[in-house]
């Protein structure tokens, strides 16, 4: 059994001068990692980090491979001014730990899905997205699943991952730095 880890410093990129690719999971992959990868692409391309931070998604369960983002999900990024027309569903399985530098879990049930299929690779590699959250209290590291609730549930994803994925954003520009 393992458990969500706390904050601290990113895990190191796995070749120092590559690109470091970062892996946002959720569940079905339509709804909060969706979001997550949109809305921290963005602010990295605004931080002048693309070309050397790079950002996808999975999902945990199978159901929505090659679907596209939930149509909550995209008009809420839509009415934000972000394009939300790119994504198509991919499902987290045990190759991702080789190919990312850095996975965030949306819920401690995805972390412990993720942290299932280790088979040995790094687990100081899995966090929980909302470890850089500065609102996050004690125990409260979940991005809460919007799936079968109402429109205020996106709403609430979307002010999680927006205020989160600046503080990655700024521990990156910080640790690519050098800091
Ligand atoms: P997500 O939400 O994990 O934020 O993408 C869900 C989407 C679909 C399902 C569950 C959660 N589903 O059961 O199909």
């Amino acid at each position: 059994m393992t458990s969500p880890s706390g904050t601290g410093r990113l895990p190191r990129g796995r070749t120092p001068g590559s690109t470091y690719r970062i892996a946002v999971v959720c569940l079905g992959n339509i709804c909060r990692s969706p979001i997550a990868e949109v809305v921290l692409t963005d602010k990295l391309a605004r931080a002048g980090l693309d070309g050397h931070v790079e950002v996808v998604s999975a999902g945990t369960g199978p159901w929505h491979v090659g679907e596209p983002m939930d149509r909550r999900a995209a008009a809420l990024l839509t009415a934000h001014g972000y394009d939300a027309t790119a994504h198509r569903g991919q499902q987290f399985d045990a190759t991702w730990f080789a190919e990312c530098d850095l996975i965030l879990a949306m819920d401690t049930s995805n972390h412990a899905d993720i942290t299932d299929q280790l088979e040995g690779a790094d687990e100081g590699r899995v966090r929980m997205f909302r470890d850089f959250d500065p609102r996050a209290g004690d125990g409260d590291r979940d991005v809460p699943d919007p799936y079968f609730g109402g429109d205020e549930g996106f709403e609430t994803v979307l002010a999680m991952v927006d205020r989160t994925a600046a503080a990655v954003v700024e521990m990156l520009e910080r640790e690519l730095n050098g800091g």
